[in-house]
């Protein structure tokens, strides 16, 4: 973003999603929102102004960043996709459940009966919010995330082309929970930067500046 002197309006996603079963149970995963909260306070202390969309986390608000929260994908897309309209720059950074029930139980999932010993819950697709927002970016910097186990270069180059995005942050499992990573950008441009293992606030710090890539020739 250091291509222009003005404020920018950053995006951010961070944190889990829930996607309920019944109204006392969900299915979610181990995103603490940490890298995505990082990512908010830096870009509010570089002068951007903030809207951090996150699920279920806690963490407390950055200073000056405006948050929304939310608790599924459904509600993420909505949220992100109201946001997305009067930003410049979006960091997807949550970590969106690819499935939720295909029901809520209005009441409690009860066990039934005594002897059953298997259960099921059928899940259907959440809309990928990345993808979704990405088709409709215009001239905004889409940035997203790829959490790999193994090396996943392949893999994320792939999320990147499909997405249609400008950079994927690549990082292991490892990043979960934790205040150190170590991330590899990759661009559309093709190109790949892999930082110094180092806090997520320093990451946050060089991300917030990241230019756009060169648009790719032809
Ligand atoms: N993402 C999203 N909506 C989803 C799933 C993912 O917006 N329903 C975003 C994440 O926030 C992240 C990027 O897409 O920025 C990559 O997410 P990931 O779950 O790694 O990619 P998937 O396409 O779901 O691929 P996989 O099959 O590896 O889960």
């Amino acid at each position: 973003m250091a291509h222009a002197r003005r404020p920018f309006r950053v995006l951010v996603t961070a944190g889990p999603t829930r996607e309920h079963i019944d109204p006392v149970r969900y299915l979610t995963n181990e995103s603490s929102g940490r890298m995505g909260f990082e990512l908010a306070a830096a870009a509010a202390r570089a002068g951007h102004r903030v809207t951090l969309v996150t699920g279920p986390v806690a963490l407390p608000t950055p200073p000056g960043v405006k948050r929304i929260d939310v608790v599924s994908a459904r509600d993420m897309l909505a949220a992100a996709r109201r946001a997305f309209r009067g930003s410049d720059v979006l960091f997807m950074c949550a970590a969106v459940a690819d499935w939720r029930p295909l029901r809520k139980r209005t009441g409690k999932w009860r066990k039934e009966s005594e002897s059953k010993e298997v259960a099921r819950i059928e899940l259907v697709r959440n809309p990928d919010i990345l993808a979704s927002l990405a088709r409709a970016r215009g001239e905004r910097l889409v940035v997203g995330f790829a959490l790999e186990t193994g090396s996943g270069k392949a893999r994320a180059r792939e999320k990147l082309r499909r997405k249609g995005l400008d950079y994927i942050v690549l990082n292991g499992p490892t990043a979960l929970g934790a205040t150190h990573t170590r991330v590899t950008i990759l661009g559309r441009d093709g190109s790949e930067r892999t930082l110094p293992r180092g806090t997520k606030r320093a990451v946050a710090e060089f991300l917030v500046r990241l230019d756009r890539p060169a648009r790719p020739s032809g």
